[in-house]
């Protein structure tokens, strides 16, 4: 890799991209960062306020399908290195409308791949090309056993399908072209600035507003979670130390059932408002599965902790909270991004059931 690294972040106005395009941005003030997002519904520069006037941040509005603009942002700031987030990244979403996945999340990152080998092609191996990708794509487990980077690849939600081929497309160019990538594929994040369509921070909205808390099925599927700044320490960590052509599962060792995630928020957030013990609860409210639900996800991240001495450390409850109190303290925030398309689109989702 090169020691004068100027990054393309791609997405770096969604959920994890504003951690990491943050953590990048403060930590290393000698790297040049260049924030490329296409501003969907999912991303937001409000969740980049505190660094907009770093000198070393740049954004620009871009898709990463657009080959001409993408093309320009790797010659005038002289891209170095890529961390490509940018996804279509909800799989309800992705079971209403798979085809825009494979538009964003499979034909974009072939688009970034081209470009990157063509401006990289002089010297490959002084680059790096960064894929920020989910554990989703090695399927369901039953109740037993663990996902390893070994695991075959079962995608089953068009979400999951369209991740999956993304990343056989990131590993194809490093076999074919010896594009210099790594993969690293991560359990469910949860914290700040998640946009509330997902599990956690949904659930805090629609109990501070008293609606239903829509819990799909029996609520007893797992998931493992991790607090989204742990997530982007493992990202620093791969990006400067894992090795070239290698996947890394990130994860933290941390299964809930959602029904349990979801009373313990009620309890939280009640506690936070001052309200009776036990009033959130009320609202939950068992609703249709969503299809092809799967069962259960968990990360074996023993190889990141081997190779390169990363572990999760944060504890559930100390992560909720700190997830609860900044949804409360920032109603504004979930305000404004709940305008819109998003409101459109969970109309739509309820008349489905
Ligand atoms: P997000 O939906 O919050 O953000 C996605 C960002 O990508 C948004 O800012 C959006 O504007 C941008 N974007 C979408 N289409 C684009 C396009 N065509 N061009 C440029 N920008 C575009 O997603 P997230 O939850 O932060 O996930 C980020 C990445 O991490 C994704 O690749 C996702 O698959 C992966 N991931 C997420 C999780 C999780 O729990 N959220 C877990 C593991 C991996
Ligand atoms: P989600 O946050 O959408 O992440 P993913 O589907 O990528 O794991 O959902 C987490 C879990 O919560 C998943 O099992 C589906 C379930 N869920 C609900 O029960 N109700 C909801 O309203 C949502 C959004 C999710």
């Amino acid at each position: 890799m090169s020691t004068t690294k100027r990054i393309l972040i791609t997405g770096g106005a969604g959920f994890i991209g504003s951690h990491l395009t943050r953590h990048f941005v403060k930590k290393y003030p000698s790297y040049q960062i260049v924030n490329a997002d296409a501003l969907t519904y999912a991303g937001n520069l409000a969740n980049l306020a505190d660094i907009e006037d770093a000198g070393n941040y740049n954004f620009v509005k871009a898709d990463i399908n657009d080959e001409e603009v993408i093309r320009s942002l790797f010659a005038t700031h002289g891209i170095t290195d890529i961390l490509h987030c940018a996804a279509e990244s909800h799989v309800d979403r992705s079971i209403l409308d798979p085809l825009q996945f494979v538009k964003t999340n499979v034909l974009g990152t072939v688009n970034l791949l081209n470009v990157a080998r063509a401006h990289w092609q002089e010297d490959l191996a002084a680059h790096r090309f960064y894929h920020i990708s989910t554990d989703e794509v090695y399927g369901e487990l039953g109740d037993e056993g663990y996902f390893v980077e070994t695991t075959p690849y079962d995608p089953r939600s068009p979400y999951a399908a369209s991740k999956a081929s993304s990343d056989h497309f990131v590993r194809a160019y490093h076999h074919t072209f010896g594009m210099p990538v790594v993969i690293s594929n991560c359990s469910n994040n949860y914290g700040p600035y998640q946009f509330p369509e997902k599990l956690i921070p949904l659930m805090i909205h629609n109990i501070v507003a008293e609606k239903p808390l829509p819990v799909y099925g029996k609520g007893e599927n797992v998931r493992d979670w991790l607090f989204v700044e742990e997530h982007v320490e493992a990202i620093d960590i791969i990006f400067h130390r894992g090795q070239e052509g290698e996947t890394y599962n990130i994860g933290g060792n941390n299964e809930w059932k959602n029904i349990d995630v979801v009373t313990t928020l009620c309890d939280l957030v009640d506690a936070a408002l001052g309200r009776p013990a036990g009033s959130a609860r009320e609202h939950i409210t068992f609703v249709k599965d969503r299809a092809g639900h799967d069962h259960r996800y968990a990360i074996d991240a023993g190889k990141i902790k081997r190779d390169l001495g990363w572990e999760p450390r944060k504890s559930f409850e100390e992560g909720l909270k700190e997830t609860v109190d900044w949804y409360l303290s920032h109603q504004e925030w979930v305000q404004e991004v709940m305008t819109g398309e998003y409101r459109n689109y969970y109309r739509k989702q309820y008349e489905l059931r």
